[in-house]
């Protein structure tokens, strides 16, 4: 499956080093195994958590309000669209398509990992999703272990400005470094180095799960040294361990499948991290992503405490295999419709005509 050519991959715990040469072959492997494979993590998320339905809402369905504020903008849902591609030229395509959706639907949108960018800046055009979406909310990114690799404060302050960024992301990906046949594993001091960067960066730092999910000690860390807001990525939806078992040999194929379904649940992670949010009184902004396919789970991640629930391989797909006639452009914002719909269905049919009165409606907890 791999396009890696130069890579010994005979000890997959020993490669370190990266170069734009493997990052373009990486990012067009995880293209074409998330859109071809099987790469879900096992896990029925939010099954636990019930609205009581409600046979008199006494509104309109039309009424429902699904406006909210995250990282000081209103958005018009509470849906944000997780970080994904970038870095080869079918991933242009795709981030342009999902930047034009997601404007149009006035929610945020992540970019995938610029590292490949801060080593070469011919690859600028693949993120520079700006002159498609001129109001869009754009959050940059990079795997915060980069920062224990090269990767420093100045070369982030310059994607935030060449891009024009509105927040930034980093991401902690350890179970997927682990596997990735050329992963950079040392994930030693880093916490200092986020801190840093959370008090020096000129746009809201946003720290981010793949999807092993976050406990609650590791949110309060976060927390403790300033960033301005915690997706959780909790298991249940792609999973990286896995995918990047898919790239490697027949040891790392072990690796993958032993961890597919490794890591908290999204919605045990979310509640668990919104409690500790509450009883410290942090009130920091938290994402919910891994594994949201509808919204029915977007419904259920505000009421059990997210602000925004994150979104990637159902929109990926949308964009990457649109349906025969469907431009790309149509089929993620087809996808979002029905996220939209599905939204305010939920809503309607538990009788909370405000997202903040979701929480009430909820039966039972999982915890
Ligand atoms: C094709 C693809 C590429 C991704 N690339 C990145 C990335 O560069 N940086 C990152 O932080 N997360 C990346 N992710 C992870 C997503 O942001 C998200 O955390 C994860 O896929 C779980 O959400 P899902 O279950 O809705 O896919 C990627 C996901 C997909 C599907």
């Amino acid at each position: 499956m791999s396009n890696l050519k130069n890579l010994d991959k005979s000890d997959i715990l020993s490669y370190t080093e990266d170069t734009p040469v493997l990052m373009e072959s990486r990012k067009n492997d995880h293209i074409q195994i998330c859109k071809d494979k099987d790469v879900e993590s096992k896990c029925d998320i939010f099954s636990k958590i019930r609205f009581y339905p409600e046979a008199l809402p006494e509104f309109n369905l039309t009424d429902v309000e699904m406006k909210q504020s995250f990282f000081g903008k209103t958005f018009d849902l509470p849906l944000l669209i997780t970080g994904m591609t970038g870095g080869v030229e079918k991933g242009q395509e795709i981030n342009e398509a999902l930047a034009a959706a997601a404007e149009k639907y006035n929610i945020p949108m992540g970019l995938g990992s610029q590292k490949i960018m801060i080593k070469d800046p011919k690859y600028k055009k693949l993120f520079n999703v700006r002159k498609v979406a001129p109001n869009l909310f754009i959050i940059g990114n990079l795997g915060a272990v980069s920062l224990n690799y090269g990767i420093k404060l100045d070369d982030i302050k310059r994607l935030v400005d060449d891009l024009e960024l509105n927040a930034f992301a980093l991401h902690l990906n350890a179970l997927q470094e682990s596997i990735q046949p050329e992963g950079e594993r040392n994930f030693a001091n880093l916490l200092s180095k986020i801190e840093l960067i959370a008090k020096s960066l000129q746009v809201p730092l946003l720290i981010k799960e793949v999807g092993s999910g976050m406990s609650p000690s590791t949110f309060q860390k976060l927390v403790s040294v300033g960033v301005s807001g915690v997706d959780i990525g909790g298991k249940g939806g792609t999973s990286w361990g896995y995918i990047e078992g898919l790239r490697s040999n027949k040891e790392g194929q072990r690796l993958g499948e032993l961890f597919k379904n490794w890591g908290i649940p999204t919605d045990e992670s979310l509640i668990l991290c919104s409690r500790r949010n509450k009883e410290l009184g942090y009130n920091i902004p938290l994402v919910a992503t891994g594994g949201i396919r509808n919204g029915l789970h977007v419904a259920k991640a505000v009421a059990a405490g997210a602000t925004m629930a994150g979104v990637g391989l159902p929109l990926f797909r949308a964009a990457i295999s649109p349906e025969k006639g469907e431009t790309a452009l149509e089929s993620v914002e087809k996808e979002i419709s029905f996220f939209k719909k599905s939204l305010s269905i939920a809503m309607f049919c538990s009788g909370a005509q405000k997202l903040s009165e979701l929480s009430s409606r909820v039966v039972r907890e999982a915890l």
